[in-house]
């Protein structure tokens, strides 16, 4: 097991350890940098050239142990043309530098500089913001050491123009690192130990950060009527729960954004039980819950100016002699009836009863819920887009911009009453699943007939929440996907 790296920040005069420097194309260099890079000549011009290394975004140049600089290592990134880099590229770049720090090193420093000159307090926050991911490790479990060449304790410095002012931006950043990591974490962690009251434990910490959390027990959940909800989780030895998060930053008796979470902390498929092949991902059938708590996590943190809710419905999908049957009929707290055709579309049962509770209980300014809901939407999208289903166009077009400025990125998809007469069944309001076809989107007509006319985004992040494909900044089965996508929506357009 080994811990993240000890991040700082110090002035471009202190460098130690491997040094890792930015250029821009054709090998330009800021100030600080060329400073620094002074004593070795033109090794680097040299080096770059036996290596065709010219600068360009993301590319790197390795130098071991360069003589006159008394360093073990010198690695160059490219920038390319720093002038074109948006904030989701420095968060990137932070990734890379962080990615060329050996294992075996036990100290590095990273020159905060473009060649366009020093960063301001905010850019390196997003430098720091991609390290830190990059960083990320799930290795609580492993007990034995492969490598012990490796330190203990790894420190990474940023040189910066300012380093207080850097400092500072950073303390305000740092949730939400936590906030991805947290979510990365409860993905990650196996369902024989994070199952709903322990995924519940982990949510109450946040308390600490000023967060109200309530969990709800299986009797307040009959209490209010959830039936869809519990018939998903009567299967099982683990108790469904419940958790209301509320972070009340904002002005005293707006109404609250609502984040809804699928927390499904094993999926088996229940009596309508799924293949043993790859049946071991569904651990990660909570990453929409996980996404949830990292969000509320990060809010939190930074102390943002707005009321916000989160709640996630927690369970485990069991085949059992208690488990609910195909052809079950179950009343959801909205009064509708479900007709159950197939066990394993469990996600969209519990997020009926969540969706609705919250709607009904907080009167919303709207509703975004996360699931890893079909196989469907990773056949559509792949694992680069989330699928996003809306009733509200203002609120499409502000998810989308948040997700191309954080590349966390949604793809619209269709709603329509020629999909929503899909899911009618012959014995009750509704079935839930509507068959082969447009899988993905069935589901989401499903959810919608809980949401009435607030206005609501539903995305599905089957194919992005977990089994990630590696990036500069992820090199973890979970990804964290949406922490940052929504702390963003919340930024740009509701903290007023
Ligand atoms: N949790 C799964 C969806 C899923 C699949 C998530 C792969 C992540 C990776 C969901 O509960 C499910 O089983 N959906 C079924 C629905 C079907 C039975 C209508 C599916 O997608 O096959
Ligand atoms: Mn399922
Ligand atoms: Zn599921």
């Amino acid at each position: 097991m080994t811990d993240a790296p000890k991040l700082g920040f110090t002035s471009f005069a202190r460098l130690r350890g491997v040094l890792v420097v930015f250029c821009g194309e054709n090998l330009k260099f800021g100030a600080a940098t060329q400073r620094a890079l002074a004593p070795v000549g033109d090794l680097v011009r040299r080096a770059a050239a036996a290596d065709r290394f010219n600068g360009k975004s993301g590319a790197t140049l390795d130098i071991v142990a360069p003589t006159e600089l008394k360093l073990p290592r010198l690695v160059v990134v490219g920038t390319g043309k720093d002038g074109e880099l948006k904030r989701r590229d420095v968060v990137k770049l932070g990734g890379i530098a962080m990615g060329k720090v050996p294992a075996v090193a036990a100290e590095a420093t990273i020159i905060a500089e473009f060649a366009s000159g020093a960063l301001k307090g905010d850019q390196v926050a997003d430098l720091v913001l991609g390290a830190r991911l990059r960083a990320y490790r799930f290795d609580r479990y492993k007990t034995k050491r492969k490598d012990d060449n490796r330190p203990k304790k790894v420190e990474v410095d940023f040189a910066c123009g300012n380093p207080a002012a850097a400092e500072k931006a950073w303390a305000n950043a740092v949730g939400l690192a936590d906030g991805v990591v947290l979510a990365r974490d409860l993905v990650n962690e196996p369902a024989n130990v994070l199952y709903p009251a322990e995924f519940a434990r982990r949510a109450s910490n946040l308390t600490k950060l000023g967060v109200g959390v309530e969990v709800l027990d299986v009797a307040a959940m009959k209490k209010l009527g959830m039936g869809a909800l519990l018939g998903v989780g009567q299967g099982s030895v683990h108790e469904s729960k419940v958790v209301v998060m509320r972070w009340n930053g904002g002005k005293r008796g707006t109404a609250p954004v609502a984040f809804i979470g699928k927390g499904v902390c094993f999926d088996t498929g229940g009596i309508s039980i799924k293949p043993a092949s790859g049946m071991e991902d569904m651990k990660g059938d909570m990453a929409g819950a996980a996404c949830v708590a990292g969000l509320m996590h990060a809010l939190a943190a930074r102390k943002a100016k707005v009321n916000a809710v989160g709640a996630i419905g927690l369970v485990e999908n069991m085949p059992d002699g208690k488990a609910q049957r195909p052809g079950d009929i179950v009343k959801t707290m909205s009064g509708q009836t479900i007709e159950i055709i197939n066990t394993d579309a469990e996600g969209r049962l519990v997020l009926a009863d969540v969706l609705h509770y919250v709607n009904k209980r907080f009167k919303p300014r709207f509703m975004v819920n996360l699931a890893t809901l079909t196989g469907a939407i990773i056949v559509a999208l792949g694992q680069q887009y989330a699928g996003m289903f809306a009733n509200d166009d203002k609120l499409v077009e502000r998810l989308t911009k948040a997700g191309e400025a954080t590349g966390e990125r949604v793809w619209r998809m269709p709603l329509g009453p020629e999909y929503d007469k899909m899911i009618d069944s012959k014995f009750a309001d509704m079935k839930n699943t509507g068959g082969r076809w447009g899988g993905a989107i069935t589901a989401a007509q499903l959810l919608q007939r809980f949401v009435d006319k607030t206005p609501w985004a539903h995305l599905d992040i089957a194919g992005t929440g977990m089994d990630s494909p590696q990036t500069d900044i992820n090199k973890s089965w979970a990804s964290g996907w949406g922490v940052r996508l929504l702390d963003r929506l919340v930024e740009d357009y509701y903290e007023r």
